[in-house]
Formats: structure tokens, C-alpha cells, sequence
């Protein structure tokens, strides 16, 4: 991996993506430069269609940019191939969609293995792992369980220790606590604070959710495709503003 000479966990300079083309065509990122720190918990928010959840893809590499440059612990993600960025995505990020994406054919501790299991663990090391983690996120004895059984808040949690499992450097998270009530969105936000501030590692949070905003120690603010604003958040100060 390329020397981290800034402790910048992703920085992120004059990206720009367009969706379609012609008269259809949506600009969903205008030139963004935005940058997350090693050991720190980053929150993104904005209005829906801003462009969060598209500026997370592109991070984690799983959608492509039109020009730009994105660095992830110090590696250049536009200078990687596809099966380059696949093998970067797999041991340094684990991402949490707005929309879960578990497997609903695998049981839930089936599910929280898998990106052990794609990095050459063993099943047994694997389960032994999923099995703790889903303990940590509140579902103790719920391992054993297809998705579809599970409650939309109990499956965003699976997601979330599906995220974790592998001990990624960069966790990105697209509302992880949409679906959770209070007790297990904190439960949730606690876990990603202690993992952020773990050296060498940072979590990037898009979050409409002003319960969890206390739990960040920068807030950046989108607007239509763009970086606004950057709120630095003194200990244990709630920020001084409120989106929305
Ligand atoms: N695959 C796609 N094809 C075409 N347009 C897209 C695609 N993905 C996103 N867009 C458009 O890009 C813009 C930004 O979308 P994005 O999903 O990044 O917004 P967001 O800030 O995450 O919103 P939300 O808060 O609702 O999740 C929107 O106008 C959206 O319609
Ligand atoms: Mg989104």
C-alpha cells in the first residue's frame, strides 16, 4: 500500500459524476473535494438527491467517476483496475447500504461472514466472528435466521456487523440508523465511534437522523452535488446547527 502521508483516511479532490447523458442526464457530483481523517467519525448530511449515497459509491469504489481524484489511505483509486479496486475494496472498506443488501438465501451469521470468508478466513474463524458481532449489535441467538425473518431494524443490523466483521480500515455507512430505535441506534453509533477512533481507522456516516448527530466529530454539509460546509464539533458539544 502507498505511503499515508497526511493521515487522511479518504481524500477526495475535484470529483465530478454525471448520470445519463443528454437531456436526461443528472450531474450528481460537481467537482467535490472532501477529505475524512484517520480516527475520526465523519458525518455527511443534506437534502435527498444531494448526492450522499453517490459520493459513498464512488469511495468505496464501487462506482466510477467521471474525473477527479480519490485517495484511500494514501492509494489512488483512479490509478487501480477494476480487479485492483475489487481486492482494495474487499480487505480495507466495509460498507453499510441504505438498502441492507444482505443475501436472503444465507442465514444471519451466514451473511456477516462472507467478507471474512472472501479474505481467506475459515468458516469456523468466520462464524466464531459474525457470531460475536451480531452479540455486540443486540441480536444474541438471532444467527441462525434468513433475513426474511427479521425485522427491518434487526437486518440493518446484520448489515451493520456484516460491515465490521473483517476489521476494515474505512467503515461507510448510508443511514445506518434508519430503521433503529433509540436504544439500538445508540447501541449502533457506539460501536462506530469506538471503531473510528481505533488508530489507523475512520467511519464516514450519511445520516438524516439528528439523534445520532452527537456522535460525530465532523459534519459535513451537501448541497445539490457539492461540499456547502464543515462543522469541526468541539467534545461533547451538539453542533450548532441543524439540517433540514
Ligand atoms: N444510478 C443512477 N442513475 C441515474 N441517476 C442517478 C443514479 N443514482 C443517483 N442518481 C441521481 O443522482 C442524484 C443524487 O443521488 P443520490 O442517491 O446520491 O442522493 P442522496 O443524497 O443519497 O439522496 P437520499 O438522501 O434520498 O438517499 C439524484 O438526482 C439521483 O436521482
Ligand atoms: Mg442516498
Amino acid at each position: 500500500m502507498a505511503e499515508n502521508k497526511n493521515n487522511y483516511a479518504v481524500h477526495v479532490r475535484g470529483v465530478s459524476k454525471t448520470f445519463g447523458a443528454g437531456t436526461t442526464a443528472v450531474t450528481a457530483l460537481k467537482s467535490v473535494n472532501f477529505d475524512a481523517r484517520e480516527g475520526e467519525l465523519l458525518m455527511i448530511v443534506g437534502p435527498s438527491g444531494c448526492g450522499k449515497t453517490t459520493l459513498l459509491s464512488t469511495i468505496a469504489g464501487t462506482l466510477q467517476f467521471d474525473a477527479g481524484e480519490i485517495d484511500v489511505f494514501g492509494s489512488a483509486l483512479q490509478k487501480m483496475s477494476k480487479s485492483q479496486t475489487t481486492a482494495f475494496r474487499r480487505q480495507n472498506i466495509g460498507f453499510i447500504f441504505q438498502e441492507f443488501h444482505l443475501i436472503p438465501t444465507l442465514s444471519a451469521v451466514e451473511n456477516v461472514s462472507v467478507p471474512m470468508l472472501i479474505n481467506g478466513a475459515s468458516r469456523a474463524a468466520a462464524e466464531k466472528k459474525a457470531h460475536a458481532l451480531l452479540a455486540q449489535v443486540g441480536l444474541e441467538g438471532r444467527g441462525h435466521e434468513l433475513p426474511t425473518s427479521l425485522s427491518g431494524g434487526q437486518q440493518q443490523r446484520v448489515a451493520i456487523a456484516r460491515a465490521l466483521v473483517h476489521e476494515p480500515r474505512l467503515i461507510i455507512c448510508d443511514e445506518p440508523t434508519s430503521a433503529l430505535d433509540k436504544e439500538n441506534g445508540a447501541r449502533t453509533m457506539e460501536l462506530l465511534q469506538q471503531v473510528a477512533r481505533a488508530p489507523g481507522r475512520c467511519v464516514v456516516v450519511v445520516t438524516h437522523d439528528n439523534r445520532i448527530f452527537k456522535y460525530a466529530d465532523r459534519m459535513t454539509e451537501m448541497e445539490d452535488g457539492r461540499i456547502a460546509r464543515v462543522h469541526e464539533i468541539k467534545d461533547g458539544q451538539s453542533p450548532e446547527f441543524i439540517p433540514n
